[in-house]
């Protein structure tokens, strides 16, 4: 299967370790405006970068060697218009998150999507994760029995250093609680089975970036806060997110609490802890199970096997193997779930969904 990577910066390097790792994939073309990044993406192919062709841009990509699926790896903000001619054609395309950083864009993109026949997947990779996977699938199997509580937990370095560091202000970021909470806010729509009702987030930039100045503006996006959402089916969700806080152990932590008992997976140990209720006084009967990831798929990235796995999903859903796990309906609400969130800690109040999707 022929690969055209758009955007060939950091992510894009990953999506290249991982797609070596895939005997049927073979990466032709790369579009990037930035010769660095192109340059950078030539010698993570190493001798495979010989046969590969480099564009300025996606339209020009087009008009390059055919290609069987593509990659968007660009900024959030550009995301939007990079797809207008990718949609126009019958590629599949994998699309990074977040799918736009406007409920405007997204929505459009939902429409022009559903147009077309061809796999469209927003690159929801924490899904992806082993762990976080077999959590999934044992709350899922009735493990918690009713799920009644989701805690989802971020503890990790500042936003890195990017390409013209379009990341430090929200409007090419969607914000952070888009940008890089879109992944959470995808999680707890696929763990809880239900759509959010409304979003509470207290948060702001109080630690990092604050001595930053990019032509003499400030960053604007938050690094540290708390979420709430209420789900239609009654579960409540929240989502703790720290982004000083790099010496934890674990980075990610998901903690589900049913009738039943609590389970809880840490990222990066892979350790899956069970909890079941006891009666008061009675001894504990907590197991502990770590789960493994093969070491090679581990190198390739820095989302703990994720990109790997979920290239070969998205490698099943374009041979017609499975279905597209990861929709751009998935990746809209995603998107909705995260504005709704910015706005709430902008304006100290309450979100409904019903305010932003009517
Ligand atoms: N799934 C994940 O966990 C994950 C992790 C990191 C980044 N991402 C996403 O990947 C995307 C890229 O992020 P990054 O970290 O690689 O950023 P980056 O700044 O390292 O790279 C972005 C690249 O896109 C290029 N670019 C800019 N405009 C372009 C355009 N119109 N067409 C083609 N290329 C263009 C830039 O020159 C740069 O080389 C973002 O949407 C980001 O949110 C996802």
């Amino acid at each position: 299967m022929r690969f055209g990577l758009i955007g060939t910066g950091l992510m894009a390097q990953e999506h290249l370790r991982n797609l070596r790792l895939l005997p049927d994939a073979e990466v032709v073309s790369l579009a990037d405006p930035a010769p660095a990044s192109l340059d950078w993406a030539r010698r993570t192919l190493g001798d495979r970068a010989a046969g590969v062709s480099c564009f300025p841009d996606v339209e020009s990509l087009l008009r390059g060697p055919p290609l069987d699926a593509v990659i968007v790896a660009s900024p959030n903000h550009t995301h939007h218009a990079v797809l207008q001619p990718l949609l126009a054609t019958a590629l599949p395309i994998l699309c990074e998150k977040p799918l736009a950083t406007t409920l405007a864009d997204a929505q459009d993109l939902v429409r022009l999507a559903a147009r077309r026949d061809a796999p469209f997947w927003v690159g929801m990779e924490y899904r992806f994760m082993p762990p976080v996977r077999r959590f999934i699938a044992d709350v899922h199997a009735g493990r918690v029995g009713r799920l009644h509580r989701l805690a989802l937990h971020e503890h990790r370095f500042p936003f890195l250093p990017k390409v013209g560091d379009w990341n430090r202000f929200a409007a090419n970021t969607g914000g952070t609680m888009v940008e890089k909470c879109c992944h959470f806010f995808d999680l707890m729509r696929l763990i809880v089975g239900a759509e959010p009702v409304r979003v509470h987030c207290s948060g702001a930039m109080d630690v990092n970036h604050r001595d930053e100045r990019y032509d003499n503006r400030t960053p604007d996006i938050i690094d540290n806060s708390f979420t709430t959402v209420d789900f239609a089916n009654g579960v409540r969700a929240m989502l703790d997110l720290c982004m000083f806080a790099e010496g934890s152990e674990e980075q990610e932590q998901l903690v589900a609490i049913g009738d039943a008992a609590k389970l809880e997976v840490g990222i990066p140990s892979g350790a899956l802890t069970f909890s079941p209720r006891v009666p008061l006084g009675a001894p504990k009967r907590v197991q502990r199970e770590p789960i493994a990831v093969d070491p090679t798929v581990l190198a390739a990235g820095h989302h703990h096997g994720a990109t790997f796995f979920q290239q070969q999903a998205f490698l099943d859903a374009v041979a017609g193997r499975a279905p597209v796990q990861v929709t751009a309906h998935d990746g809209m609400m995603a998107v909705a779930m995260g504005l709704a969130a910015e706005t709430s800690a902008r304006e100290h109040r309450v979100v409904r969904m019903d305010e932003l999707l009517g």
